[in-house]
């Protein structure tokens, strides 16, 4: 007795003991961290102590977070100085240094400076904060921070962080990458806010001068150049910029969520999220590279965009400074002016939409100027070479001015528009007459008639203005068309701007027929790839060895045409690695073919619907793709620049790249909402059957909650391996979604799941993707989740609320067209009630 009494008391104190270790986040000036101690956040979120990265023995202070495996430092003390041994002791001076020692005679090899300590710091302490801060600060809590490890970022961004500048103290806090995952000792790449002229983020490689990357500047939402980077639901972003600092930070909405930018080794940048569930980092967000993306790319004055091929061409009004170089792709000398600047004649602005802004390092800005002082601004000084808004937020505010040679231009999705000067006769307003006038005529009139000079300058500018307008309609006329697109939607907003440059509102090559004949032996039937919903689709092969594939209009197709013609309106102007990339079109003698990319592993229906190439696709390639599309279709609803309902999501129409990624097309039937629209009436329901939503079947209501219901319905069959169109099940009469949802309710879930999956599947992701399919094909629209609710899901480990019902559960209730058995070519005839 007495013994199991001693034992629990020892017991106790052990406990106890354990507890007061793992509770402590706070040191004090007597107090030190042994190699083998650690400090923990008060939500236990990071730990502080010494730690071996990589396959190295090295030891080093830092700070990690707490149970995630493999071991994830945040943040490295003595980066740059290892200690070899377990010697390592990390104590706080009394003077409010932080230290860490080592060795037999207690070298100091790493403090943290703290500069000049205030006087009423007399019990300096330090402590972990909860967001993975170390900090210093006085033991009564009063006063700043005298030291923090947030103003020393190595490779890793966390929330509450600032990346930027203080400009009262010159303090920079940049990223700097790991030499290697072996050694945090600072590496080959820096990221930093640059601060010559309007901030910008510059990736750079310490030895180079130029950066390869840049991004900027902030206009309001993102940083120009840098897609999908916008808010979101899981934290906010703030870019602050006046007199005191300018820095990028973010902050989490829910602070339980677990994310954190890392800068790689290689340079690169990465937002990983951490997923409870698989106890995995998941790739969130990575800074987009593309053949644009490498700074300069098409050198001063030349504009590159990823899809056109070759990429790089000189903006409107420019030529290649060096043509030979420039036809053999080396295109770093860029373009030049067809017609110099002439400042005195009064030179214009062309305006160029969708554009990322040119390095502002050499630029002058205000934050409260309007577009037109910022014109009026850059007119006045002959060596502004272009002005923008900087925020394009609302109406757009603030001016930016450019005064060198405008570099680093590319096209983007966001609606950002760059004003570039130009001179008169580049504008395509010249009239013959004018420059004589103004020149000669007007000279030897001055001589005769000073006065009224006045007059005929006035009536030549009405009569200038009339030729304008003139001008303008034909050119508008002469645009279409070249195009042959008689498109009565598309003009109110793209062509707003006379000067506007010609090619860029869809930004894509037009191929000749001849090519793409050659490219398909001139549509043999061997290369038919199949049909779609307005003709046929062939695989091509063009000389330069890049495969296409080739959407041909059916000539006998009326409502094709109108099909086509939204394909290319939407298409063109989307750019998402979940979305199929147009390449280009070609219209030529009653032809007209969209040209995309070439999809080797063709659609995913081929896949999950075929007994034999089913067992291709395992569960996580499934998971893998469920993923892709539901980004894709979040980059439709929310992300682009438009809101985009797709309307006719499907397995067919989901495209598998060499690697299984999957990428959304055909948006044939896409439509484009407002902002303030949220759904749409229609009488001509358009959609494929077995993917309808009630609501949009029945009552012709689409919104972007109509493509959720399709995207659920896309769940559960990838999933099951089943159409939901002509499904049978030998025990019920029940549709692919009733069966899933009978199976729910009765626990058994995990047997929708395609047979040859079971062994190879996680469990978790399978359950859970049931669950979300189910949820997004409930009855009402509202009960079903957006996609970037969905995207979210995917991605989190918190529970889901409850589906209730889906919709058409039983037979009898599902609309007579509902049944009809039709095959998977989309349907357009049917009446709503
Ligand atoms: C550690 O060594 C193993 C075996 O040599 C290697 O596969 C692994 O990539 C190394 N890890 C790191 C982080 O260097
Ligand atoms: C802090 O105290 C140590 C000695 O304990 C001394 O070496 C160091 O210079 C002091 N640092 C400052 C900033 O006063
Ligand atoms: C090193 O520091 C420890 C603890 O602070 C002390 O006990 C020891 O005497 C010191 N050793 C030397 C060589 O100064
Ligand atoms: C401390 O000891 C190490 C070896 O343990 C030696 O290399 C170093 O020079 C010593 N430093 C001082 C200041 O004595
Ligand atoms: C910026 O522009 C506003 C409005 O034109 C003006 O009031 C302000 O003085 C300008 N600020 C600077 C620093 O030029
Ligand atoms: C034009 O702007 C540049 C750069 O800000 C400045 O150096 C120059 O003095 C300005 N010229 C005039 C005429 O205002
Ligand atoms: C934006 O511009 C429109 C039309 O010019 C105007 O009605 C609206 O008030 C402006 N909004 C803001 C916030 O300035
Ligand atoms: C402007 O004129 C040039 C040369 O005359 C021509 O190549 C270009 O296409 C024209 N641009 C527009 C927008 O009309
Ligand atoms: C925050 O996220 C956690 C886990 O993802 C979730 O359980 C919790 O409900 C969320 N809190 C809020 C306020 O959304």
């Amino acid at each position: 007795m007495k013994v199991l009494h001693y034992f629990l008391i020892f017991g106790l104190l052990i406990m106890s003991d354990l507890r007061i270790c793992w509770a402590q986040d706070t040191i004090a000036a007597d107090e030190a961290i042994q190699d083998g101690d650690t400090l923990v956040s008060a939500d236990e979120m990071y730990e502080l102590g010494f730690f071996s990265p990589g396959n190295s023995t090295n030891r080093y202070l830092g700070i990690w977070y707490k149970n995630k495996s493999p071991q994830t430092v945040v943040w490295v003390a003595n980066r740059e100085k290892p200690i070899t041994d377990l010697s390592g002791v990390f104590r706080v001076d009394i003077n409010g240094s932080l230290l860490v020692i080592a060795g037999s005679n207690n070298t100091t090899v790493w403090s943290s400076n703290p500069g000049p300590i205030s006087l009423t710091t007399i019990n300096p302490v330090a402590q972990l904060l909860n967001p993975g801060n170390l900090v210093v600060r006085d033991q009564s809590g009063q006063g700043s921070f005298i030291w923090q490890s947030f103003d020393h970022p190595g490779d890793a961004f966390l929330a509450g962080m600032k990346f930027g500048k203080d400009l009262v103290s010159g303090r920079d806090r940049r990223w700097t990458s790991w030499k290697s995952l072996d050694d945090p000792s600072p590496g080959k790449y820096v990221a930093f806010m640059d601060t010559n002229g309007f901030p910008q983020l510059f990736f750079k490689e310490v030895q180079n001068p130029v950066p390869f990357l840049r991004f900027g500047p902030w206009n309001g939402l993102t940083f120009n150049g840098m897609p999908s980077h916008t808010s979101n639901s899981l934290f906010t972003h703030k870019f602050v910029l006046d007199d005191k600092e300018v820095y990028y930070g973010y902050t989490l909405v829910n602070t339980s969520v677990v994310t954190r930018v890392y800068f790689s080794p290689e340079g690169d940048a990465f937002r990983l999220n951490w997923i409870e569930r698989t106890q995995m980092w998941f790739l969130y967000w990575n800074a987009d590279i593309d053949m644009c993306s490498r700074f300069g790319q098409c050198g001063s004055y030349g504009r590159c965009n990823p899809k056109n091929s070759p990429a790089c061409s000189c903006m409107e009004g420019f030529e290649p400074r060096n043509p030979d170089e420039w036809s053999a792709s080396e295109w770093s000398s860029g373009c030049r002016r067809r017609t110099a600047l002439s400042c005195s004649n009064g030179d214009g602005f062309r305006v160029f939409k969708n554009v990322k802004m040119p390095d502002t390092r050499r630029s002058w800005y205000n934050q409260s100027m309007t577009l037109g002082e910022c014109e009026t601004a850059c007119k006045r000084n002959c060596s502004c070479t272009a002005y923008a808004n900087i925020d394009i937020r609302i109406n757009g505010s603030g001016c930016l001015l450019w005064f060198d040679d405008l570099i680093d231009i590319r096209t983007v999705d966001e609606s950002q528009d760059l004003y570039v000067r130009m001179a008169i006769s580049d504008l395509n307003i010249t009239i013959p007459s004018i420059p004589q006038l103004t020149s000669k005529q007007a000279d030897s009139n001055k001589k005769r008639q000073k006065i009224v000079v006045v007059v005929p300058i006035l009536s030549i500018l009405v009569i200038f203005i009339l030729i304008l307008a003139i001008l303008y309609g034909t050119w508008s006329k002469r645009k279409r068309s070249q195009v042959q697109l008689p498109d009565k939607t598309a003009e109110t907003d793209d062509e707003k701007y006379i000067m506007e440059s010609q090619d860029d509102d869809t930004g894509l090559s037009s191929f000749s027929l001849t090519k793409i004949s050659k490219s398909t032996n001139n549509f043999a039937n061997d290369k038919k790839l199949g049909e779609g919903g307005f003709g046929s689709v062939y695989k091509g092969v063009l000389d330069d060895g890049q495969e296409i594939a080739v959407k041909r209009l059916s000539k006998t197709s009326r409502q094709g045409l109108g099909e086509f013609k939204n394909e290319l309106k939407f298409i063109a102007k989307l750019q998402h690695r979940n979305l199929v990339k147009l390449l280009g079109y070609c219209i030529q003698r009653n032809e007209s073919m969209l040209i995309y990319e070439y999809m080797p592993n063709k659609s995913l229906d081929l896949f999950i619907f075929d007994k034999i190439k089913s067992s291709v696709l395992g569960w996580s390639d499934r998971f893998h793709i469920l993923h892709g599309i539901a980004r894709g279709l979040l980059y439709l609803h929310q992300d682009s620049r438009f809101k985009i309902v797709h309307r006719d999501l499907k397995a067919s129409n989901i495209l598998l790249d060499v690697d299984m990624n999957p990428k959304i097309s055909d948006f044939g039937l896409a439509r484009m909402f407002t902002e303030h629209e949220n759904e749409a009436n229609t009488n001509n329901i358009v959609g494929t059957l077995g993917y309808l939503s009630p609501e949009y079947a029945l009552d012709g209501i689409f919104s972007e909650k109509s493509d959720v219901f399709s995207f659920g319905v896309l769940v559960l069959e990838i999933v099951s391996g089943k159409k939901n169109q002509g499904f049978s099940h030998e025990n019920d009469s029940d549709n692919l979604l009733a069966h899933a949802w009978r199976l729910f309710e009765e626990g058994k879930a995990m047997e929708l799941l395609g047979a040859h999956m079971r062994n190879s599947c996680v469990a978790s992701e399978v359950l859970r993707s049931i669950h979300i399919g189910l949820l997004c094909v409930q009855h009402h629209a509202n009960d079903r989740p957006t996609m970037s609710s969905v995207v979210l899901m995917f991605g989190e480990e918190g529970a889901l609320s409850q589906p209730k019902q889906p919709a058409f559960f039983a037979k009898g209730k599902v609309p007579q067209c509902y049944l009809v058995s039709g095959n998977d070519i989309t349907m357009t005839t049917l009446e709503p009630r």
